[in-house]
C-alpha cells in the first residue's frame, strides 16, 4: 500500500490490493482487489447495493471463499458527485479508475439535446475501454417478444474508443459560425447541404477498426465460438462503414489465416459445415443484420461494428431476449475495464424499491469473468436463472407475465441470495414439449449452418 496514492475524492483507499496487468494485457487479480464502484442516477443506489450484496455472497461460497474477497471503494459521478463536488465527473474518479484498473457503474442520467456530453461516454472515452462488449442470451421464464428467444446466444463488440463514428462528438449547430464554414467548404466541392443543417462528422480509422475486430476475433478463439459477424451499412457509407468490412476482411485474412474461412469458402471448400478449428467470418449489411438476429438469430455467434450500429443493435438484440432490464454491459481496454448497467436511470421508478437489478448484476458477472473468478460468475448465473424459473421478477418482467407477482429489488435479491451454490435447474417440459424439443432440435442441426 505504501506505494499508492492514499485518497480519491477525500475517500481514504480501503485496504486491498490493486489488479495489475500482463504485457498482453491479462489482468492479474490478487486475493483482495479494490475496485471501485459509482452508484448511478435514479435506481442506481438500489441496484448498486443489491449487486455488492449478491457477488460478496457468491465469491465467499465459491472456490477460495475464505481468502477472497473484493474490496470496494465508492467512487462518484452524476448526481452525486454534483452535490459533494459540484461537478459531474472529478478529476479523481477517473484517477481512481485508472488506479485500480476496473470499476463498475450503475447508470447516469444524460439530457438529451443540450447541456453536458454523456457521462457514460466520457468514462469510456477516458480508459479508451474501446471495446463496448454485450453478450445477449435468454434466461428461461423471461418474457420475451418472439417466439424462440432462447435461440439467441450472441455476443456483440462495438467499437467505444470515444475517437469514431458520430460517438466522436464533432457536431456543429445550425447557423453557428462553424457550420457556416463547413457548408461553404461542401458547397465548394462540389456537394449540395441545405443552409438550414446541423452537421455531424463521422470519421472511422483504421486503428479504431482493426482493434475492435481483432478483440471479437482472440475472443472466438478463446471462447470456441465459430461465426464472427462484420456488420456495416457499407453499400451506402463506403469509405466508412465500407471500409471497417473491407480493413476488417483483410486484417483477419492477414493475421488469423489459420482460423479464418469466408462464407465463399464455406460453400465451395467445406460443403456447408464449418471445420473443427475454423472460424467462418462474415458480413452483414447493417439494415440486413437487424431482420437476421430476429428472424435468425442462431446463424449468429459474435457481432463485431462500429459504434453507432452496436449501439442500435445491442438494444434490438436485448429487446428479444427480454428487455434492457436484463442485459450486461462492459467496456474494456487494454489496461483497465469498466462494467455497467445497460439500462437508464428509470426516472419514473428511481427510489421505490421496484428496480431489477438483473442487468448490473450479470454486469459484474462479466466483471468476475473477466477476473478470472468464474465459479462465483456462474454461481450467480444459475441463481438467477432458478429464481426466473420459479416465477419470482420484478416488476418490469411480472407485468408481461402470467400467474406471476412482482417483487421489490431486495426480495428479488433475497431471492437470489437463497439460490447461490445451487445448481442450475432446467424448466419442466410436459411430455409434448419434450417431443417438440427434439423436432426443433433436429431441425436446427439440419440448417445449422445455412447461412445462405
Ligand atoms: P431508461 O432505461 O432509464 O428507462 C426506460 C424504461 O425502462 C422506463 O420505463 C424504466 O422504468 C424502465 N427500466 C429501465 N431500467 C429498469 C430496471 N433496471 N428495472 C425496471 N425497469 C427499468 O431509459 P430513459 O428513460 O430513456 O433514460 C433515463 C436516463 O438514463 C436518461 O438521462 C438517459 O440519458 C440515461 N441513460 C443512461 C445510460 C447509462 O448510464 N448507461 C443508458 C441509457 C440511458
Amino acid at each position: 500500500m505504501n506505494d499508492m496514492v492514499k485518497t480519491f475524492n477525500g475517500v481514504p483507499v480501503p485496504a486491498g490490493e490493486k489488479i495489475r496487468f500482463a504485457d498482453d494485457g491479462a489482468p492479474i487479480v490478487p486475493d483482495r482487489p479494490i475496485v471501485p464502484y459509482i452508484e448511478g442516477d435514479g435506481i442506481g443506489a438500489e441496484i448498486t447495493d443489491q449487486m455488492r450484496r449478491i457477488v460478496d455472497a457468491a465469491v465467499k461460497l465459491a472456490p477460495r471463499g475464505d481468502k477472497r474477497q473484493i474490496v470496494w471503494y465508492e467512487t462518484y459521478a452524476g448526481d452525486k458527485a454534483i452535490k459533494l463536488f459540484g461537478t459531474p465527473l472529478p478529476d479523481d474518479t477517473k484517477a481512481a479508475l485508472d488506479e485500480f484498473g476496473i470499476g463498475i457503474k450503475g447508470p447516469l442520467a444524460t439530457p438529451t439535446g443540450g447541456g453536458m456530453r454523456s457521462l457514460n461516454v466520457a468514462l469510456r472515452k477516458h480508459g479508451d475501454y474501446y471495446q463496448c462488449v454485450r453478450p445477449v442470451r435468454y434466461y428461461t421464464g423471461v418474457p420475451s417478444p418472439v417466439k424462440r428467444p432462447q435461440d439467441m446466444d450472441v455476443v456483440i463488440f462495438r467499437e467505444n474508443g470515444g475517437t469514431d463514428d458520430l460517438y466522436a462528438g464533432i457536431e456543429f449547430e445550425k447557423d453557428s459560425p462553424e457550420v457556416l464554414e463547413i457548408i461553404a467548404l461542401l458547397q465548394k466541392m462540389g456537394f449540395t447541404v441545405s443552409e438550414d443543417s446541423g452537421i455531424g462528422i463521422k470519421p472511422i480509422s483504421r486503428r479504431a477498426c482493426i482493434r475492435i475486430i481483432r478483440s471479437a476475433m482472440e475472443y472466438a478463439i478463446k471462447t470456441g465460438r465459430k461465426v464472427v459477424t462484420l456488420v456495416g451499412k457499407g453499400n451506402i457509407q463506403k469509405f466508412t462503414e465500407g471500409a471497417f468490412v473491407a480493413w476488417g476482411f483483410e486484417y483477419v485474412k492477414e493475421a488469423y489465416a489459420d482460423y479464418v474461412i469466408t462464407e465463399e469458402d464455406l460453400w465451395s471448400k467445406y460443403g456447408g459445415e464449418i471445420p473443427e478449428g475454423k472460424i467462418l467470418v462474415n458480413y452483414r449489411i447493417t439494415d440486413a443484420m437487424f431482420a437476421e438476429i430476429i428472424a435468425r438469430p442462431s446463424k449468429y455467434s459474435v457481432i463485431v461494428t462500429t459504434n453507432m450500429n452496436g449501439d442500435y443493435l445491442s438494444d434490438a438484440c436485448a429487446a428479444v431476449v427480454g428487455g434492457l432490464g436484463i442485459a450486461p454491459g462492459a467496456n474494456i481496454g487494454d489496461r483497465g475495464a469498466l462494467f455497467e448497467a445497460t439500462h437508464g436511470t428509470a426516472p419514473d421508478i428511481a427510489g421505490k424499491g421496484l428496480a431489477n437489478p438483473s442487468s448490473i448484476l450479470l454486469s459484474a458477472v462479466e466483471m468476475l469473468r473477466y477476473m478470472g473468478w468464474n465459479e462465483a460468475a456462474e454461481m450467480i448465473v444459475a441463481a438467477l436463472q432458478n429464481v426466473i424459473l420459479d416465477g419470482i421478477v420484478t416488476g418490469d418482467m411480472a407485468r408481461l407475465l402470467t400467474n406471476v407477482k412482482g417483487v421489490s429489488t431486495s426480495e428479488f435479491a433475497e431471492a437470489i441470495l437463497a439460490e447461490l451454490g445451487k445448481p442450475a435447474r432446467r424448466p419442466r417440459l410436459t411430455l409434448l414439449g419434450r417431443v417438440v424439443a427434439v423436432i426443433r432440435h433436429l431441425a436446427d442441426r439440419l440448417e445449422r449452418f445455412d447461412v445462405r
